[in-house]
């Protein structure tokens, strides 16, 4: 089922085809090399609007999980992506107005307008990018991570209740657990991921995981030593 943080995300690639693509336009019809240009112009720049207009409105829909998402200090990137929003529908809004008054070929100062739009677009698609990517804001039920932090708590439990780590270990890996099995296969004999039968090194663990599925801050070294203990109990 589509939630709204995804419906940001389709609404703002309108604007970020269509205000590359004005600006594109204004700055052919400013050289002067392709006049048929005029008739497209009205177009594109409609869609510039309607893009930042979705993307506006979606945007303003979902700002509550960058609220109640990012912790402390770190809103201010949420709050920087709202304020340049504004600033870039403004500016988009001005540049498209102006130009629907005056047909003749645009002005230096428009040319700059929409230029300084196209990096604005830029800078928000990262911004928007750092806040889902780096910090999970509209990331879904805590998407694959939450199964990452389930399946770790519940590792230290039966360790801490004294179970040995190859047994832990071995429901860690499982489906029930952080779910390796799901990629390793049942008995770690490969699947999508490699084999892992006979044992692994943590440096390979974390080289491949450590900044994805598994951060070190879920998936500590004792965690992952429980289960290199019942992968070592594996036929290589
Ligand atoms: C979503 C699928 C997926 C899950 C879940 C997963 N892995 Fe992997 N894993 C892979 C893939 C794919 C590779 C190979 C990546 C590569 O070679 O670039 C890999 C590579 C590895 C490697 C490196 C192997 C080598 O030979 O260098 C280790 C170690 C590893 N996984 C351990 C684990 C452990 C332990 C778990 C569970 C805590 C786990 N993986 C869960 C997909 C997965």
């Amino acid at each position: 089922m589509p939630h709204l943080s995804e419906l940001h995300g389709a609404a703002t690639h309108l604007a970020v085809v269509a205000i590359p693509l004005y600006a594109v336009v204004l700055v052919l019809r400013r050289i002067g090399i392709a006049p048929w240009l005029a008739s497209a112009e009205p177009w594109v720049g409609a869609g510039a609007v309607v893009g930042i207009a979705l993307a506006g409105l979606t945007g303003l829909l979902v700002r509550g999980e960058a609220q109640t998402t990012l912790r402390g200090g770190d809103l201010r990137i949420g709050t920087i992506h709202f304020w340049l929003g504004i600033v870039l529908a403004l500016l988009v809004v001005a540049v498209v107005a102006w130009r629907s008054v005056r047909s003749r070929p645009p002005s230096i100062g428009l040319f700059g307008g929409a230029i300084l739009a196209l990096v604005l677009v830029f800078a928000q698609g990262y911004l928007g990018g750092r806040m889902t990517y780096q910090h999970a804001v509209g990331v879904f039920d805590g998407g694959q991570l939450s199964q990452s932090a389930a399946g770790a708590a519940q590792l230290d439990v039966a360790m801490s209740e004294g179970e040995s780590p190859a047994i832990a270990g071995r429901v860690a890996f499982s489906s029930a657990g952080l779910g390796c099995a799901r990629c390793h296969g049942d008995l770690a004999q490969g699947a999508r991921g490699p084999r892992l039968a006979g044992g692994v090194d943590l440096e390979g663990f974390r080289g491949v995981h450590g900044h994805g599925l598994f951060p070190r801050r879920i998936v500590s070294d004792t965690d992952f030593r429980a289960i290199d203990a019942f992968l070592r109990t594996l036929r290589r």
